[in-house]
């Protein structure tokens, strides 16, 4: 029998990690299988242990199971335990789940290979202190960006976000009223917002001349945000398609040990015309 993968979350009929982890098995030449789990909110923790003693390999696990997979790992990476959220479990032998988190490396990757987003001197400004935030908080200090500015609608989750930062980087935290006159190089929209066609109240013109937008959201369509990016003359206006294909490529190489080529998979899914394979 194949190897067995799945990703777990609630809702999770939409989600692209079978395609995607399908498409690197072929691409890699691993033998394995990779399916979704409806997680049930009220027993996440069964359904984890049944998907393992059943012989399952490994799990992605998404919205809104990512904190409950990093208090049922047995063990954890730096990156997941200062992120407080697990997206993927690691089956080692004797059966003990090791806990990490791809999200950041997934943001890195995506801004610093497949766009060429260079980071030094950059002032960068990040929306949002939620899990995909925080996920991401260390990898993005670690580029060693010149500042990070962490504004939230909550603004004390946006001061513990930056207090938890501040060993690894320059950062500071505002709450979206306290931007006037601010310009970024980067701002990433790292909030929810966009899931009802939203964008974060935030300055017109807190945008740098020739400054990026990233948005964590992606859609068929361009998302709010990079709408709103756009509008104000971002050089470039991303959205989160090729950081879901990078953190599943990390999540990959945990697994298998083998990195798998990302650039034609992010292709397929921008374009579906042509089969992912
Ligand atoms: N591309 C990828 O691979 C990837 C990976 C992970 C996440 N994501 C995306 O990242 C986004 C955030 O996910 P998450 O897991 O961090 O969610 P979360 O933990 O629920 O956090 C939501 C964040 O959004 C803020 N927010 C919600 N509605 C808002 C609004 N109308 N205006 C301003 N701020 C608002 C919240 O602020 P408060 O603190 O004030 O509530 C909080 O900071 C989602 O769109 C998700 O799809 C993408």
């Amino acid at each position: 029998m194949s190897d067995q993968y799945a990703v777990i979350g609630n809702p999770i009929a939409h989600s692209k990690s079978p395609l995607i982890h399908a498409a690197f098995a072929r691409e890699t030449g691993q033998d394995l299988e990779y399916g979704r789990i409806l997680g049930n909110p009220y027993d996440f923790a069964g359904d984890v242990r049944r998907f393992f003693a059943s012989g399952g390999r490994g799990l992605n696990v998404t919205v809104p199971f990512k904190e409950a997979a990093w208090a049922l790992a047995d063990e954890r990476s730096h990156r997941a335990e200062i992120a407080g959220a697990v997206n993927t479990l690691i089956r080692l032998d004797g059966g003990r789940l090791r806990g990490d988190n791809t999200d950041g490396v997934g943001l890195v990757r995506d801004l610093d290979r497949n766009h060429g987003f260079r980071s030094p001197a950059a002032r960068v400004l990040m929306l949002g202190a939620g899990g995909a935030a925080r996920g991401v908080l260390i990898p993005l200090l670690d580029t060693g960006l010149a500042q990070l500015v962490i504004a939230n609608r909550t603004h004390a989750r946006a001061l513990e976000l930056a207090r938890l930062g501040a060993a690894f980087g320059p950062v500071e935290a505002r709450g979206f009223d306290q931007l006037d006159g601010e310009r970024f190089d980067l701002i990433i929209n790292a909030t929810a917002a966009g899931l009802t066609g939203d964008v974060p109240d935030i300055p017109d013109d807190c945008l740098a001349q020739d400054g990026w937008t990233y948005d964590m959201l992606y859609g068929d369509t361009p998302t709010a945000f990079c709408r709103w990016g756009q509008a104000r003359g971002a050089t470039r206006a991303i959205d989160g398609l090729g950081m879901l294909v990078e953190q599943a490529a990390e999540a990959f190489w945990l697994w298998r040990g083998v990195r798998p080529e990302t650039a034609r998979v992010i292709a397929e899914l921008r374009h579906p015309s042509q089969p992912i394979g």
